[in-house]
């Protein structure tokens, strides 16, 4: 309702000619219009800000075959091409934004107008046990960018944040923890959460596995609150932050089946974590003061492409990736001592849903994107003309 009746304020205001335009006054009446992106987060996110130095068995996003599609050469994105980000910011016009990393070579050729991205693959809420920098270690970086006076109070106002965490937490959780095996071969069969161990001999561990398990969601949460605070303490005005995606059907998990089936049920733990999400997301819009937030439902937009329901964008293959290795040891972009390379890449990248063990292609993202699209629109543009 409040929606309708701003819109229709701003109408008033354009037909009398009175509109204000874009000045650095920051003045009340300016209508909100994202202008700049931040983004925060992982591989999902990630432009470029994994180092390249760290070699082939961790940076694959910085060797061949990535990006073959996009822009046609690596760039430190995990796809064949483009990513959520961006296809974000071509929803809102601009370019997408320059990696943290590159950002000196971007203030000489004046490319931080459309904001910068702090995403770095592998990296989750918490540390995740290497070098990435972990979430608020992203949001730190911001700060001292806005400190040093790259970006001002006016950039800020008209703003849109990005924050996708999609569940690097989780895995390393389970590796600190095998006890728990949230992530297990077991008889060959992959687990990833405690849920699925409900028809096995185990019955009387599963309450131990499942309070342990949300008791460290009860930690995330806690955590990914007090950073997402922060923007509205910064001022950033709409706050985008993604659930979890579907993530018993990566490669990774229905490699075992041939791609045939997403074996690991974990539906149920992810699904624990999405109402989460929509719930800090409610509790946040409620108690903030400049910002409104958007749980970005990125679940049900993979979900539906993956079950290709009506309206889908038609994808050949969706659960077999197109690169992957050739002996399965071996990770896409791997090459042995004498550089053979140790993986197969597909002709047509634009068949599959998925390019590597974990990501998606640029057409699985664009797929995706179809439903995620209309709730960006109407959070970030809520005046369409
Ligand atoms: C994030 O990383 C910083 C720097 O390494 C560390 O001090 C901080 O405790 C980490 N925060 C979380 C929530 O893990
Ligand atoms: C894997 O789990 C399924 C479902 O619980 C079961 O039917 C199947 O036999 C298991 N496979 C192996 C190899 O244990
Ligand atoms: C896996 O699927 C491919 C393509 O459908 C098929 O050619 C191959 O024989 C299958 N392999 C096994 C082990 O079932
Ligand atoms: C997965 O587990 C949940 C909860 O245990 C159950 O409701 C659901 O039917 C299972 N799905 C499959 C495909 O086994
Ligand atoms: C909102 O502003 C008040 C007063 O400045 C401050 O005490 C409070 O912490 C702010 N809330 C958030 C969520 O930042």
């Amino acid at each position: 309702m409040e929606r309708v009746i701003l819109c229709a304020f701003s109408l008033v205001f354009l037909m009398m000619g009175t509109t204000i335009t874009g000045s650095d006054t920051g003045k009340q009446e300016e209508e909100y219009r994202a202008r700049k992106l931040f983004v925060f987060g992982d591989s999902y996110a990630d432009t470029g800000n994994l180092g390249k130095k760290l070699g082939r068995n961790i940076a694959r996003s910085w060797f061949e075959p990535y990006g073959m599609t996009f822009p046609k050469k690596p760039t430190g994105r995990f796809s064949d091409g483009k990513v959520l980000t961006d296809y974000l910011a071509s929803l809102i016009r601009i370019s997408s934004p320059i990696p943290y990393k590159i950002r000196r070579v971007g203030d000489k050729l004046m490319l931080l107008q459309n904001g910068m991205n702090f995403a770095v693959s592998g990296s989750g809420i918490f540390d995740t046990g290497n070098f990435q920098r972990n979430l608020s270690t992203q949001i730190d970086e911001f700060q001292s960018q806005i400190d040093v006076g790259v970006f001002s109070e006016h950039d800020i106002k008209f703003s849109v944040a990005l924050i996708a965490a999609s569940g690097n937490d989780y895995l390393h959780f389970s590796q600190l923890d095998p006890n728990y095996l949230l992530v297990s071969i077991r008889e060959g069969n992959m687990t990833m959460f405690p849920y699925e161990r409900k028809n096995d001999n185990h019955d009387d561990v599963l309450p131990v596995l499942l309070q342990h398990l949300h008791r460290f969601m009860d930690r995330l949460f806690a955590q990914l609150k007090a950073d997402l605070k922060r923007f509205d303490r910064i001022g950033v005005p709409k706050v985008v932050v993604t659930n979890l995606h579907p993530i018993q059907c990566i490669p990774y998990y229905t490699r075992q089946t041939n791609y045939t089936i997403c074996p690991a049920n974990i539906s149920e733990a992810v699904a624990d974590h999405n109402r989460r999400v929509d719930r800090l997301v409610e509790e946040l819009d409620g108690g903030s003061n400049t910002t409104t937030f958007l749980s970005l439902d990125v679940n049900t937009a993979f979900s539906n492409v993956l079950r290709q329901v009506n309206g889908a964008e038609t994808i050949k293959y969706l659960l077999a990736p197109c690169c992957e290795s050739s002996s399965g040891t071996a990770a896409c972009s791997q090459v042995d001592a004498q550089g053979n390379k140790l993986y197969r890449v597909c002709r047509h990248p634009e068949e599959h849903f998925y390019w590597d063990s974990a990501h998606p292609t640029q057409a699985g993202w664009a797929a995706a994107f179809q439903y995620l699209e209309p709730s960006l629109r109407s959070f970030l543009l809520p005046c369409p003309v």
